[in-house]
């Protein structure tokens, strides 16, 4: 992966937002990694990072104007010349300009007429972020296929705590790194994932869940489409968003997830079950919330159904299956029994037992099982993580199918 940037031409627009100087970072990593980087900024970015900084970085003239002296822009070159339109931080005026193809500057005009990928890291603050303005905007732009790259959670220039933060220059140099490195590797397939929790209702006001977050199967998600495939992701509840070109479907309880996933399964080369599904259920869902009264009170709780199980057995030569194994004794024998158990072609280990694993950790250390190998990788990011194994999808899918 180390590589993949070499020699790229990515086209930087950096939009006006107090994020911008963030951009600087990012210039450089890109630049270190062998990219060919030219910067185009709107006029309002000038009041927050200075172009000859950028200038300086980028050892190219940075481009703001449509016309300077007797001077014209040629936007449409700029367009062709790139590999990828990186665009950083992007702010929601500019967004909600891209959605509705204004074309009121250079920056405008050039991204206008690209017709190279375009990516974009949103900025701005969590109000702003989660208007149904923004929501619509970022909607339009994913259907124009680009890659709008979610946003992160934390203090905000305002002085609130939220999300809307600028994502950090290194994920954003990640997320340009693995689209330049399995950059549609993927595409033509088809992928099913499911995250998340379940919530499996005792009454209208009470379930029985867990404390997943389903940030790994959205990271995977994400990853998959990423590489170019066309994902439906199966989620429990959960406060995360996938990226907008991932399909979502929310649902609760196991037995919607099951149904989800029997929908699309047939038509998918890849399922990928990381939900923490609830092992059983309420064997009764009372219409009315449970009265306390006695002293103790029980619960008779049945199967749920098992959805990895059930892709396992439903699946096709062509198909892969992985699934996910959370064990806190004997991990290795028990992941391997699951595999051979459920029929999945690969199994990922997470181990609760490990400090940065699990369940709301923002990191993992996982162990790789498959019929004929065990391989531990690792502790990373769960968007590594997620990228390693699309990679590793990518190679056995190809293994696959010749
Ligand atoms: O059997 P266990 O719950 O440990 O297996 C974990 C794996 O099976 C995960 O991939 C999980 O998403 C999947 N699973 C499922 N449906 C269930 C239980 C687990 O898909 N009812």
């Amino acid at each position: 992966m180390e590589n993949a940037l070499q020699g790229k031409r990515i086209l930087l627009g950096i939009t006006g937002g107090i994020a911008a100087y963030k951009s600087i970072l990012l210039l450089r990593l890109l630049v270190q990694a062998g990219a060919d980087v030219k910067v185009v900024m709107t006029p309002a970015a000038r009041q927050f990072v200075s172009p000859l900084v950028l200038a300086t970085l980028s050892k190219q003239p940075v481009l703001v104007e449509l016309a300077e002296g007797d001077t014209w822009a040629n936007h449409v070159m700029l367009g062709r010349w790139a590999h990828l339109m990186l665009i950083a931080p992007a702010t929601c005026n500019t967004m909600a300009k891209m959605a509705h193809g204004i074309c009121d500057n250079l920056f405008m005009a050039v991204q206008l007429s690209a017709t190279c990928p375009v990516m974009l890291a949103p900025a701005m603050d969590e109000d702003m972020w989660k208007h149904p303005a923004t929501r619509r905007n970022i909607q339009t732009l994913a259907g124009y296929g680009y890659q709008v790259l979610p946003v992160a959670t934390g203090a905000l220039a305002s002085g609130l705590h939220g999300e809307g933060r600028l994502l950090e220059p290194a994920a954003i140099f990640d997320a340009v790194q693995s689209f330049f490195s399995h950059s549609q590797r993927l595409k033509g397939k088809k992928a099913v994932v499911t995250a998340g929790p379940t919530y499996e209702p005792l009454d209208p006001v009470r379930f029985i869940g867990n404390h997943s977050t389903g940030l790994m199967g959205i990271e995977i998600a994400n990853a998959l489409a990423m590489a170019g495939a066309d994902v439906t992701l199966v989620s429990g509840p959960t406060h995360l968003q996938a990226l907008p070109a991932v399909k979502t479907i929310p649902v609760q309880t196991a037995t919607q997830m099951l149904a989800a996933v029997q929908e699309v399964f047939a038509e998918t080369d890849i399922a990928v079950m990381a939900a923490a599904v609830a092992d059983y259920r309420p064997a009764v869902v009372a219409d009315q919330k449970i009265k306390k009264a006695n002293d103790e009170l029980s619960i008779t709780l049945v199967k749920n159904p098992d959805i990895l199980a059930y892709c396992g057995a439903a699946k096709a030569s062509h198909q892969l299956v992985v699934g996910f194994a959370l064990e806190t004794n004997n991990e290795l024998l028990h992941a391997q029994e699951k595999l051979r158990r459920k029929n999945a072609d690969l199994i990922v280990l997470n181990s609760p037992n490990k400090v940065g694993s699990g369940f709301g950790s923002a990191t993992n250390e996982v162990t790789i099982i498959t019929a004929d190998s065990v391989t531990e990788w690792p502790m990373a990011s769960k968007h590594e993580v997620a990228c390693k194994l699309v990679n590793l999808v990518a190679d056995k899918l190809e293994r696959l199918q010749f």
